[in-house]
């Protein structure tokens, strides 16, 4: 997850900026990030975070496509859309430790 900040990030100015040559290189980070994320979850039999993952590479491939197609309206909107998806696998997986690294929650120790 550590290069998904930064490339969430500079798509985020590609859109706000309608900058095709900053948004598509950015997408494509993000776009494998996710899809490996997506068979890490699924590997660990988390179904809904692997969804999340799946949904979140969907977006983004979304948002590749609308930038490519110069719909710079449908592209900011699914940048915003896209951060809510980021918060919501968050809220349900992601454990700050006490050194202020994160990790990945164990099923076990969900909805606590
Ligand atoms: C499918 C679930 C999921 C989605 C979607 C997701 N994340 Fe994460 N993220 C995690 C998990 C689990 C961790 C903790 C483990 C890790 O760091 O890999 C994490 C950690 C992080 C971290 C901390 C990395 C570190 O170690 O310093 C950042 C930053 C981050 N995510 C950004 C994002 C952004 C930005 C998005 C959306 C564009 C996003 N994430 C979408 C699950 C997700």
């Amino acid at each position: 997850m550590k290069g998904v900040q930064p490339a969430f990030a500079a798509m985020r100015k590609g859109a706000e900026g309608s900058n095709l040559d900053l948004l598509k290189p950015n997408a494509a980070i993000l776009m494998k990030s996710f899809a490996e994320a997506e068979d890490f979850m699924k590997r660990r039999g988390l179904a809904d975070a692997a969804r999340w993952a799946q949904d979140a590479r969907k977006m983004v491939e979304g948002i590749d496509k609308g930038a490519v197609a110069g719909q710079w309206d449908i592209v900011k909107a699914s940048a915003t859309e896209l951060q809510k998806a980021c918060a919501q696998c968050h809220g349900a997986y992601r454990e700050r430790g006490e050194d202020g690294t994160f990790f990945i929650k164990p099923k076990a120790a969900r909805n606590k």
